[in-house]
């Protein structure tokens, strides 16, 4: 059920006005990203409640009536997430400007040509445009091919999507697809007249290129009852796949993608069609293996009868125990949710997501997989469909081992020439050295490692300075990196001020996993003088990406929680930020929290022992700001004497499965800007009346 905002306010105010009691049991409310000010946007489409908009990072210039974009699209970079590929005179007046609308009120950011499009041939700028998209849409209309510019544009688009898995949308717009794969019709007769005088090599550059896209499965316009439908389910498959799209910046990479994608393809033998292949990839952390399955996945999915990018939460340190049946189920719970698409799938029977994709040929990605069990909890191979492949990466060669998967891809450092050009595009924007520059960036290069990640944040922190600055860095380098990783994130999260420091740590240990949405801003407003800054100052250090539902690399999350522990080694409960489960127990049970403790995320390890808490356990962190309790907690925790306190600066309350059907009724709401209890035992919000200030920006999910 999905609800105005306003008007549940409006209840929950009356509500507590006359001291009533609301029963929230089942009243779900949604209204992550939407734009809470304009009551005429909720979604119709069932989809849209659970494929919230890509938080993003986007120009606010390149979208000039930013009033309609959400408020997650914060602007930083001039990045764009989608290339169009038009017949002007055909559509900018209906069906383009339609679509950009619609885009624009998802926080897709279209790439706006202003007038580049001049000359005989397509120039650098616009075939830069097309491989930093994300996605390119074909709208292939009556006229398309009268275009010489739209025929190059399309052949450039197919060049990409064979060479670096750019996906392609083909939109065929009243006309019909097969006089587009066979150029006949009128279609066809337009296009005859554009080749006129034209060489034999570019016509059959161009028929091919229409072959080509004739065959991805696109949206026919009239299959449609109407446009707005149509434009809708596009935008909404568009913003699907931007969440799931990988956060690296366009060329870097693609810097040695193609040797990594060839060698893959060999491993999978997709020729081979009778047969189920798994293919691991492995190497370090911070090498690029999701960024090759990305690729890969992109490049390949469309040859399946389904597909799904699971991406797995690192572990960390918890090492969690394989035959454990609920860790099962909600392991298979996350891979059917990812698969179609859909949040908050419940599950009651392991083997659902087997008998689900059973006999189905199936491209299946396993990202970041670090403990055996989430192996185990995913289909078998053997039930998969004939021609099915599935992709495993790990930094653990072990695990590839102990599954018996025999054809294992290990990702090289990249050679010295291509971590040149990995450096240089953070460090200038382009793939070599500024004139000048050489000697420097080749001596900075060699001091940063071959690591991809360790590359992007040195170069990030070179960018803009001036050659006296650059020589003036080296010496503190030479002495500060010792070739490791650890020593180039450390190097890079010193040299931050204190406020952009502490907005890593916050992210670091908190907000990583909580997600960065709409009320992040309002969140931590009281603590940083300007947050929208702070998190480009991040970005633009590659200290986190642009995307920002999950925006840390595992490696500065390690490096964040690492400086938090070191605040107080022994004493967890004198840290700013409480992360790891059993110390988390261990300061509920024994009392030790203190007022320098701010936020605590819980993510319930599986070992842990069901807990008993007090109803005081809060007292003593009357500082806490940031409460989060994730969703495995279910049956866990218990409050036999129920809860007398939470402290009174609770900005958010995320407590999945709380245990009890109130809150505490002198609970002060004044702070609080999210409030979510899935699966909660609540009934009513608290005992007696509670008056209290409420922020138009408050977000609720309680069911
Ligand atoms: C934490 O403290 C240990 C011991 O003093 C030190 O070796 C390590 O580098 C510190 N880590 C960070 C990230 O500061
Ligand atoms: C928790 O409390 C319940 C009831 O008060 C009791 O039966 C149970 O043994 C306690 N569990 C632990 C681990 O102390």
């Amino acid at each position: 059920m999905l609800m105005d905002s306003s008007f549940f306010l409006t209840i929950v105010a009356a509500a507590f006005a006359i001291g009533f009691f609301i029963f929230l049991r089942k009243l779900r409310i949604h209204q992550e990203n939407e734009d809470v000010g304009s009551s005429s946007t909720s979604p119709p489409s069932s989809l849209a409640s659970s494929t919230s908009p890509p938080s993003t990072l986007s120009s606010s210039t390149s979208h000039p009536s930013s009033s309609t974009s959400p408020p997650s699209s914060l602007s930083c970079t001039g990045t764009h997430h989608v290339f169009p590929s038009f017949r002007g005179d055909d559509v900018r007046r209906n069906f383009l400007s339609h679509i950009q609308k619609e885009f624009r009120r998802k926080g897709i950011t279209p790439f706006i040509d202003n007038e580049i499009r001049r000359g005989e041939s397509i120039g650098p700028e616009l075939i830069k445009a097309i491989r930093e998209s994300k996605i390119a849409i074909v709208l292939l209309s009556r006229n398309y091919a009268s275009s010489k510019w739209c025929l190059e544009e399309l052949v450039e688009i197919m060049k990409c999507k064979k060479e670096f898995g750019l996906t392609v949308f083909a939109i065929f717009y009243e006309v019909d697809p097969s006089h587009v794969k066979k150029l006949t019709g009128e279609f066809g007769a337009v296009f005859q007249k554009t080749c006129k005088g034209r060489t034999k090599e570019n016509i059959m550059r161009w028929r091919q290129a229409f072959e080509e896209v004739a065959t991805i499965a696109g949206y026919d316009s009239r299959n449609w009852e109407n446009e707005a439908a149509m434009i809708e389910e596009i935008a909404i498959e568009i913003s699907k796949r931007l969440i799931n799209s990988s956060p690296f910046s366009g060329f870097e990479g693609l810097i040695g993608m193609k040797a990594h994608i060839e060698k893959m393809k060999q491993l999978l033998c997709l020729d081979s069609t009778d047969e189920r292949r798994t293919v691991g990839i492995s190497g370090p952390s911070g090498i690029g293996k999701s960024t090759i399955a990305r690729v890969l996945h992109n490049q390949i999915s469309d040859g399946f009868q389904m597909s799904v990018f699971m991406k797995f939460k690192p572990s960390y340190t918890r090492p969690i125990c394989s035959d454990d049946h609920d860790v099962k189920l909600q392991l298979e719970q996350q891979f059917l949710a990812q698969l179609i698409n859909q949040e908050d799938i419940k599950i009651h029977q392991l083997g659902t997501a087997q008998n689900f994709v059973m006999g189905k040929k199936v491209l299946i990605v396993l990202d970041g997989v670090d403990q055996l069990v989430q192996l185990l909890a995913m289909p078998k191979a053997v039930c998969l469909g004939p021609g099915s492949r599935i992709i495993i990466t790990t930094q653990d060669q072990q695990l590839l081992k102990a599954f018996q998967i025999k054809h294992i891809y290990n990702v090289d450092f990249p050679p010295d020439h291509e971590a040149l050009q990995i450096f240089c595009i953070h460090a200038f924007g382009h793939d070599s050295p500024d004139d000048g520059f050489e000697k420097l960036a080749t001596k900075v290069t060699r001091l940063a490692g071959n690591l991809p990640l360790g590359l992007r944040v040195m170069g990030s922190h070179f960018r803009g300075m001036s050659k006296e600055d650059w020589k003036g860095e080296l010496p503190r380098l030479r002495i500060r990196l010792d070739g490791e990783i650890g020593s180039i994130l450390k190097f890079s999260y010193d040299v931050l001020d204190d406020e952009d420091k502490d907005l890593f740590l916050h992210i670091a240990c908190f907000f990583n996993d909580e997600g960065i949405d709409h009320t992040f801003e309002d969140t931590l407003r009281h603590k940083f003088s300007n947050v929208q800054r702070g998190l480009q100052v991040l970005v633009q250090r590659s200290l986190i990406s642009e995307d920002l539902t999950q925006p840390m690399h595992n490696l500065l999350v390690q490096l964040g929680r690492e400086i938090v522990r070191n605040q107080s080694v022994y004493e967890p409960g004198k840290r700013q930020f409480l992360v790891d489960g059993k110390e988390i127990c261990e300061v509920l049970t024994s009392h030790t929290g203190s007022e320098s403790v701010i936020g605590i995320n819980f993510e319930v390890y599986w070992s842990m022992d069901e807990l008993n808490i007090s109803d005081r356990v809060f007292e003593g962190m009357s500082n806490l700001q940031f409460f989060r309790f994730d969703e495995n907690s279910y049956g866990r925790l218990h409050l036999p004497q129920g809860l007398n306190y939470l402290p009174p600066k609770l900005r958010i309350l995320h407590w999945d499965y709380y245990p009890m059907t109130s809150l505490p009724s002198k609970f002060n709401l004044k702070f609080l800007v999210k409030i979510i209890l899935k699966h909660s035992e609540l009934e009513k919000l608290w005992e007696g009346i509670q008056v209290s200030i409420y922020h138009s920006f408050m977000k609720f999910i309680l069911f």
